[in-house]
Order: structure tokens, then sequence, then C-alpha cells
């Protein structure tokens, strides 16, 4: 969208060389405050790119000298740079809006993405362009999470380890178009210009790949793998802010494919919606359920002293017993089939087998000094969803 991307400057050519051929790869460089890393980033870009018939576009939303710098040092890469410099206020999509200005701007068939601060090796940026260039496919992602790839160089291991489960989670959430990537939210990455649709592109903060990525599920992938680089100088602009902005981008991207889904693919939709407020319901009546077993055991083992384990079997018929009616009545009214007494008794198998497998896990949690109370409500939590499956899935199928 051009009104998010804001108005577009005008490309400023800082330096461009006599250009030898046509321009085959456009590398867009986001920038924001990287004064002390222009100078290195260029003189390792330069040379590296020099093969590939490329040119250097850095998109530009800083307020320190960075303009000023990357003018002074220009000339060292010895291929065309050019500055695109947003205003303050103008600053759209942050760096994600800012990548995507960089590839309106692009003359080259390519576009490689990569940042400033050197994290992302020149070399290896380079490398990956050239790989992609000579390959039939649309995308190609430098990866951290595969082959030779590591991504020791993301500040500390807070940041290491937040960043490889927000890469878990994002998957599971896009599990068709994501399975087959390594490295969905990498910083680094290459695209056939004419493989992508701008216009459906339209990222918020950091996450551009991701963006491009679900927007184009017939694109062809391919990964590189490379090592990740502590950044070279500054400051890292991932922020608790930032954090936020890629939960609000993921829910927009997840409720937007959920929308495209209900056009594309009504019926199956309107049943993902079905199963979720059942595995809802199911989730309220077990949490009714559990205080009925908390209660009953509480009764066996406190007021009548039975040995606990054995309160915990007894609970769980009373509890199971009254999960069964109000399944019957409020969740599955419509899917009854067979007798009353056949679903009764495959509910209580189901319910008594993992009653075998709660057993002696409520047993390690008393030795471990949990008390038996929660210890038992505990085991009923960790085992949610397989009874909700077992229940949707196989006891009262539609
Ligand atoms: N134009 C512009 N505008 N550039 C920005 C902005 C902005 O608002 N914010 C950051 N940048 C630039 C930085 O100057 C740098 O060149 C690049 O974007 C990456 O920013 P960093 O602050 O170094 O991000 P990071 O190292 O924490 O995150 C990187 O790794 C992540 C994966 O772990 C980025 O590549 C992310 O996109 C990536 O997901
Ligand atoms: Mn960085």
């Amino acid at each position: 969208r051009h009104d998010e991307a804001g108005p577009h400057p005008t490309p400023s050519d800082v330096h461009v060389p006599a250009p030898g051929g046509p321009i085959r790869l456009s590398v867009v460089v986001p920038t924001r405050n990287e004064a002390e890393n222009i100078p290195l980033l260029l003189s390792r870009l330069g040379p590296a790119l020099r093969p590939l018939d490329a040119e250097i576009i850095v998109v530009d939303d800083s307020d320190d000298e960075t303009p000023a710098v990357l003018a002074r040092h220009a000339a060292d890469a010895r291929v065309a740079v050019r500055l695109l410099h947003r205003p303050p206020g103008a600053r759209h999509g942050g760096l994600g809006g800012a990548v995507v200005l960089g590839a309106r701007h692009a003359r080259g068939e390519w576009v490689l993405v990569m940042d400033a601060d050197l994290q992302h090796p020149p070399e290896s940026a380079a490398m990956l362009a050239g790989i992609a260039m000579r390959h039939d496919v649309d995308v190609v992602v430098g990866t951290r999470y595969a082959g030779e790839g590591s991504n020791e160089g993301l500040d500390g291991a807070a940041r290491e380890a937040t960043s490889s489960w927000a890469t878990r989670v994002t998957k599971s959430l896009f599990p068709r178009r994501l399975s087959t990537i390594s490295d969905p939210m990498s910083g680094l990455f290459a695209f056939r210009r004419d493989a992508v649709d701008l216009d459906r592109v339209n990222p918020i903060g950091f996450k551009v790949l991701l963006e491009l990525l679900v927007r184009h599920p017939a694109a062809r992938v391919a990964e590189v793998a490379y090592e990740m680089a502590p950044r070279h100088a500054g400051r890292s602009k991932a922020s608790l802010r930032e954090g936020l902005t890629f939960l609000r981008h993921l829910s927009r991207l997840r409720s937007q494919r959920l929308v495209g889904q209900m056009r594309e693919r009504p019926a199956a939709a309107r049943d993902r919606l079905r199963e979720l407020v059942r595995m809802i319901a199911f989730g309220l009546v077990g949490l009714s359920g559990m205080v009925v077993n908390t209660a009953a055991l509480w009764f066996f083992y406190e007021a009548v002293s039975l040995h606990h384990l054995l309160g915990a079997a007894l609970a769980t018929q009373l509890s199971t017993s009254w999960n069964f009616a109000l399944v019957e009545a409020l969740i599955y009214r419509r899917n009854r089939h067979g007798s009353l007494a056949g679903r009764a008794a495959r509910f209580f198998l189901l319910n008594n087998l993992l009653l075998l497998l709660r057993l002696p896990v409520l047993q390690a949690l008393v030795w471990a000094g949990v008390g038996i109370l929660t210890a038992n409500a505990l085991t009923l939590v960790a085992l949610f969803l397989v009874r909700f499956l077992v229940n949707d899935r196989v006891i009262y199928t539609s």
C-alpha cells in the first residue's frame, strides 16, 4: 500500500559509476543510525558484489550523520550507491516499510535485503545473491537454523532463545507455507522482483520476509545457510516495543489469512472455527470437572483418610460422570451416535486409561514435595488436549 509506505522521497543518486551494463541485482540496506557501520559495510560489500552487476540502495531513517557518512564513502563501494532518506515523520512501517520502499526503486531483476550492522557478513550476502540468480527459484532465504548456519551473532543467550522460540511458534501458525523454511524471520534474503507483488506486501516492524512468504504462498523458496556475526558497532534497534509490533504483525497476518480461507474454502474455515468453539466449551466443562475432582479428592483423602492414589482414582470416577453428563448435553448433543451405554463406556475407558498414565506422575510429584491437590490438578490439565482430541475425533464424530 502506497499510503502506508508514505510519500516517496526521490532517490538521490549519491554515487553512480559509469554503468558497465544493465543492473541485475539491487541490494536494499535499511539503516537507522548506522553511521559507524557504513564505511566497513561499503568497503566489504562493494568488492563482494562486483561480479554481480549490482547497485546498493540504502533506505535511511536516521537522525544521526548516516547520510553524510554514506555520501563520503559511497565511492569506496565502486558500485552504484543510492540513498533514499525518509524524513522523520515519514518513516512508515519502520524497517519493513523501508525495505518495501527500497524494493520499489530496485532496477535489478533480483533484490537482496541485508542489514547494515555487518551481522549479515557482506561476503555471505553476496554469495547468497549469486546462488539465487543462478537458480530457478523466487525467494532465497539466508538461514541461521540449517546446515552450517548459526545465530550466535545475536547478542546474548536470551535473545538467541527468544529468536528460536518465536520462529517455532510462527512456523506452527503457518504450517503449510513455512514447514520447509527453517528461518522465516531472517533479515537476510533475496527475491526475484517480478515474483513479488509489492502492493500485497505491507509489513509492520521487522519481519519483512515472513510477510512476503505468507502473502505469496506459491513462491518457490530455497535456503542458503550463513553464520550471523555479532553487530559491528552501535546498538540493535530491537526493543520491547518492536516485540509487541511483531505480535501485532503476527495476529494481523494470521487473521487476514483466516479471512482469505473463508473466502476460498468457506466450509473448511467454518469447520476450523466450530472446532475451536468446541475446544473452548470442552475446556470450560473440564474446568468444572476439575473442581468436582479436586473436591472429591479432598474428601476421600482428608475426610475419609483413604490412600491418595485410591482417592484420586475414585475422584476421577465422579468427575468423569459429571463431565460425561455435561459433554453429552451441551457440546455433542447432535453427535450422539450409538447407544448411551456405548458412549459412556468409551468415555470412562478413555478417562481411566489416562488415569493409569496420571497415577505414576502424581506419585512422582508427591515425592517431589508437591501438594496432592495441586499435583492432581496438574496431571488433569496436562492431558486436556488428548482428552479433547479423542472425544472430538473418536467418541463423538460428526
Ligand atoms: N530504515 C530503517 N528504519 N532501518 C531500520 C529501522 C527503521 O526504523 N530499524 C532498524 N533498521 C535497520 C538497522 O539500521 C539495521 O541495518 C537493520 O535494520 C537491522 O536492525 P537491527 O537493530 O540490527 O536488528 P536486529 O539485529 O535486532 O534484528 C535483525 O535480525 C533479526 C533476526 O534475528 C534483523 O535482520 C531482523 O529483521 C531479523 O528478524
Ligand atoms: Mn542487527
